[in-house]
């Protein structure tokens, strides 16, 4: 499994959300960094911790987004937010207690899941956002 690399397959083509889509990728490969480089404990932890707050802060600004614009799609989208932050969650308290939690199965199921969100719901939100502004 590679990084995750930022391209023009992962554009929803909403600035915000663009923007943000790439500070949390960032924050995905520096977990990947800390993890295929052997890091110990506390740096896979900080950068875990890191990519869980963040993305919980990125899915908070987009159901802001949804609620402003009374977004169709509003219960579904959040409903998938709410089950990965909650992943994510579990992940970094399993960390903490001690548990080698992050292996490349995670790693592949978390890279998996939000390129497949990306182009899918987060799409889906900017192309109405973009049709309304
Ligand atoms: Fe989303
Ligand atoms: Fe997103």
């Amino acid at each position: 499994m590679a990084m995750i690399s930022w391209t023009v397959r992962l554009e929803t083509r909403h600035p915000q959300i663009d923007e943000q889509h790439k500070a949390l990728i960032q924050a995905f490969n520096d977990l990947h960094q800390a993890m295929k480089q052997g890091k110990g404990k506390d740096e896979v932890g900080r950068t875990l911790t890191f990519l869980t707050d963040y993305t919980k802060t990125h899915f908070r600004m987009e159901e802001d987004l949804m609620a402003r614009s009374g977004y169709p799609g509003s219960p579904r989208h959040r409903e998938a937010h709410a089950e990965f932050a909650a992943k994510a969650t579990d992940l970094a308290d399993q960390h903490r207690q001690g548990r080698s939690v992050i292996t490349l199965p995670v790693m592949t199921f978390i890279e998996t899941w939000l390129v497949d969100h990306i182009q899918g719901e987060d799409v889906r939100l900017a192309q109405f956002l973009n049709g309304k502004a």
